[in-house]
């Protein structure tokens, strides 16, 4: 089954929220596995009968003496499925490492809940061809210190970062070959099978070329998962 996960990052009201919610309920599709990732702020006020509750950060520590952050274990009695993890924003505006990154995965993992790892390349790398390079990079950072069965529960996110927001998405071809060299480098390094989502200025209009891309199992969903009839329409033009 698809996973389609839709980041609303730190837009919308609590309002706004709830009007998204009650828009969803009794809407969404069964044959897609559908996770929200709401602001923070609203996690509490998921509707459990219509999609999986994702997070869009956790505590890289297990101490709950650090203010300000949200433990795995909190986000676990909450009923969060998923959570977001190396995120472009995070990565470059607030400066997250690779090391804050496995501590965050490893949390995640204690508490059951399933870590989407975002990858992907800028602008400059990808006109230098430079994409393969930067993914396997990215992805041995990360994964050189994880066992055998963390790395199975893992997802990845292909995000160009230089897609992000922008309307503007790589090739359909090229997207095809950086989910193959994600699928490649966990396969013949780290012996598991990976599910790779797409991500980058997803709209209704560009879902139809992306579904046509065998080996995408999903989509992460920025801008278009702000307004629930959006979403839906993008749920709605999949295969
Ligand atoms: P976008 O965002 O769909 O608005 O490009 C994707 C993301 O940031 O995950």
């Amino acid at each position: 089954m698809k996973i389609v996960v839709g980041n609303q990052k730190a837009s919308l009201t609590k309002n706004e929220f709830e009007a998204f919610q009650i828009t969803l309920k009794n809407r969404i599709r069964c044959d897609v596995e559908v996770v929200i990732c709401p602001s923070m702020l609203y996690l509490s006020c998921y509707d459990r009968k219509s999609y999986y509750l994702g997070s869009q950060n956790v505590s890289p520590l297990k101490t709950n003496a650090l203010t300000g952050e949200v433990t795995a274990s909190q986000l676990k009695q909450l009923g969060t499925s998923y959570c977001l993890v190396g995120h472009t924003e995070r990565r470059t505006t607030l400066n997250e490492t690779d090391e804050l990154i496995q501590e965050k995965i490893k949390r995640l993992l204690e508490q059951g809940i399933t870590p989407i790892l975002c990858v992907g390349e800028n602008k400059e790398e990808h006109l230098l061809l430079k994409t393969g390079h930067i993914l396997e990079k990215q992805i041995d950072k990360v994964c050189k210190s994880l066992t055998k069965e963390e790395r199975r529960d893992l997802i990845i996110a292909y995000e160009p970062t230089w897609a992000i927001g922008t309307g503007m998405m790589p090739k359909k071809e090229d997207i095809k070959r950086s989910i193959n060299i994600i699928k490649e480098i966990f396969m013949c390094k780290y012996e598991v099978e990976v599910r790779v989502l797409y991500g980058g200025s997803i709209t209704q209009k560009n879902i139809k070329m992306l579904e046509n891309i065998d080996e995408i199992d999903g989509y992460l969903i920025g801008g278009e998962s702000l307004d629930a009839n959006h979403f839906l329409a993008i749920l709605n033009e999949m295969n």
